[in-house]
């Protein structure tokens, strides 16, 4: 990555952009870090002070909002070198508990939250023949999971995307590329949404959402630390060419291959060990 690069990072008031914001401001690139409200963004604004990170709006499901921001740098800096699609939020709930309307709002924000992003900076990156953008996946994105379908669905998508996108620009000298974490200490499961339906006394799912909730909450205590996927972001942007993935912990890989190596039938038994509530009691 070239010294005092112009970086945009989505989402960058909290958790993993608000992390990378730091590392690579304090590395001497600029950052220019998005929020959506103001009062959420105190974090980002604290940064500031110290270090080049420029706090600048951004709610990626809205095309204006993306495009005025994409703008605002370019007419600033001239330039765009790398981009972080990092933001993001998880909708909780079994599947059939979920209306159109949750369905909706997530894959609005994580995956056509990503490409408004990518469609706003790729004629910048085209015309200077160089870029990097670096998509913020999941393992939930090659493994789903009960009670996180909605979720795994765009994450699978930031996989498909992730996978033409880095063909589609190699002509013109433009990278693309995906991380993907597994469970690492943020506010993710705090800012987690459920549908309405979700946890309603009418749901058959309510127990099992419930026992879902206090798991997840439980495995995030013991989570990793958000240095761990920061010092991979780092990596990923030197290396030149970004690979096509890169996975964070020993058990995102152990996830990762024997999701790929393991019959179907053992997966979802070895899944039933893991994570109690994919190992429902016959009704
Ligand atoms: N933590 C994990 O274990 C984990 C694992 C795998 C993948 N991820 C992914 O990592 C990314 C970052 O999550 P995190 O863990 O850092 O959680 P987080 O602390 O909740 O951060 C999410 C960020 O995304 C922003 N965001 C959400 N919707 C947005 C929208 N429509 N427009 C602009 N910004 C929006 C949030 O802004 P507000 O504060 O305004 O909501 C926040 O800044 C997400 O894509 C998540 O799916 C996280």
């Amino acid at each position: 990555m070239k010294n005092q690069s112009v970086i945009l990072i989505t989402g960058a008031n909290s958790g993993f952009g608000l992390a990378c914001a730091k590392a690579l401001a304090e590395k001497g690139h600029k950052v220019y870090g998005t929020y959506r409200n103001f009062k959420k963004a105190e974090p980002l604004f604290e940064l500031s002070r110290s270090l080049p990170v420029f706090p600048i709006v951004m709610d990626v499901d809205r095309t204006p909002s993306v495009q005025k921001a994409v703008s605002l740098i370019f007419k600033k800096e001239g330039r765009i070198d790398v981009v972080i699609n990092n933001a993001g939020f998880v909708m909780a709930g079994f599947l059939e508990d979920l209306s159109d309307e949750d369905l909706k709002a997530q894959f609005e924000t994580n995956v056509i939250g990503i490409l408004r992003v990518c469609r706003a900076v790729l004629p910048i990156m085209r015309e200077q023949k160089s870029g990097k953008i670096l998509n913020i996946g999941s393992v939930a994105g090659f493994a789903s999971l009960p009670g996180l379908g909605a979720y795994s669905a765009t994450k699978f998508s930031v996989n498909s995307i992730t996978e033409a996108l880095r063909m589609e620009t190699r002509p013109w000298g433009v990278e693309v590329s995906e991380v993907n974490p597994g469970e690492i200490q943020t506010s993710v499961v705090q800012n987690a949404r459920m549908g309405k339906k979700v946890m309603s006394p009418q749901s058959p799912y309510t127990p099992f959402t419930r026992q879902f909730e206090e798991v997840s909450k439980e495995r995030f205590k013991k989570a990793a630390p958000v240095e761990k996927l920061v010092g991979v972001v780092l990596k990923a942007l030197e290396d030149s060419p970004m690979k096509r993935r890169y996975l964070v912990k020993a058990d995102d890989y152990a996830t990762y291959y024997l999701r790929w190596l393991l019959p179907d039938a053992l997966w979802e038994r070895g899944l039933g060990v893991m994570f109690p509530w994919s190992r429902f009691p016959k009704i």
